[in-house]
């Protein structure tokens, strides 16, 4: 049987994928993207039983705005690729400043808890990471309190990330001692799953945020946000944005640490740099 000829991307239509994704995400997606956006969409082609990927395009952008299908587009496109303990050095800074910078104040009456957002968790592995960190630090001291908000607009990831359970080759990353101390194996030993504990997963609260467009009402703010990663797909005034959004979000001293690849175009108004990729709340900032 001679296959069907499959219907390249064309470059409109490449064009009206690109303008609905970066409208509602911020993700920007050039011409230069157009193989990678085609193989993914050809999944969800095959997947809602199209023939052509222009009528699946054509359907899914002319459907209303609440259509299920239109969040299965913007989850195929988006990048979602994480790991445990993905940047060690950040997790290292992180704790070096609790024990060292924070603890002291908290020593002089600091009581609440310390909160951390996770901003684009993806599938939910920097937010158990941080869980597990938070949980090490807490070991001897029980005064310590955290909470954790992770949040992304990918309701699949969030979906994985809420059931909290890993295929074995995801966990190599962490650390054997904490993998004995936070993970549960698969009763059925022929399948190679993990579970994260229920301590850690009491720890860390799921939600769906779009960071262009949801409104950042978070009172009280936060110490710490870990946003790595995600802003490498937006233009620069959103990033810039963003920025601004998160230093409104971050208690005095706040923290915003970035993937390493990034940098924060920000003029130093809002941020001041600590380390590479790790930023302070300017002062200046209320
Ligand atoms: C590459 S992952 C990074 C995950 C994790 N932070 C890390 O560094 O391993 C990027 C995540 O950002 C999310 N994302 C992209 N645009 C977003 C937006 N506008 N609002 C919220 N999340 C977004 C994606 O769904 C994806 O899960």
């Amino acid at each position: 049987m001679i296959p069907a000829i499959e219907d390249p991307l064309s470059e409109r239509d490449h064009k009206r994928v690109a303008e609905y994704i970066e409208q509602t995400a911020g993700i920007q997606l050039p011409l230069s993207k157009r193989s990678l956006i085609e193989g993914r969409l050809r999944k969800r082609m095959r997947k809602t039983g199209y023939a052509s990927l222009h009528d699946y395009i054509d359907d899914v952008l002319n459907s209303a705005a609440d259509e299920p299908e239109r969040l299965n587009l913007l989850d195929a496109i988006t990048t979602n690729k994480t790991e445990f303990y993905r940047e060690p050095g950040h997790f290292h800074f992180l704790r070096e400043h609790i024990l060292q910078e924070l603890m002291p104040l908290r020593d002089r009456g600091w009581k609440r808890p310390l909160r951390i957002w996770s901003a684009g968790c993806s599938s939910g592995e920097e937010p158990y990471t941080l869980a597990m960190e938070m949980l090490e630090i807490g070991k001897d001291r029980p005064e310590f309190r955290f909470e954790i908000l992770a949040t992304d607009i990918s309701v699949s990831c969030l979906q994985t990330a809420r059931q909290a359970i890993y295929a074995h080759h995801k966990i190599e990353s962490i650390p054997m001692e904490l993998r004995k101390r936070y993970l549960l194996r698969s009763r059925d030993k022929t399948q190679a799953l993990v579970r994260m504990a229920p301590e850690l997963r009491d720890k860390v609260t799921f939600k769906t945020f779009n960071l262009l467009t949801d409104a950042y009402k978070f009172q009280p703010g936060f110490d710490m946000i870990f946003c790595r990663n995600v802003m490498i797909y937006f233009s620069n005034e959103d990033r810039i944005q963003v920025a601004h959004r998160f230093a409104h979000a971050l208690e005095k001293d706040g923290l915003l640490f970035i993937g390493h690849s990034e940098t924060l175009t920000d003029k130093g108004t809002t941020f001041r740099q600590v380390i590479p990729t790790v930023y302070r709340k300017s002062s200046a900032t209320r």
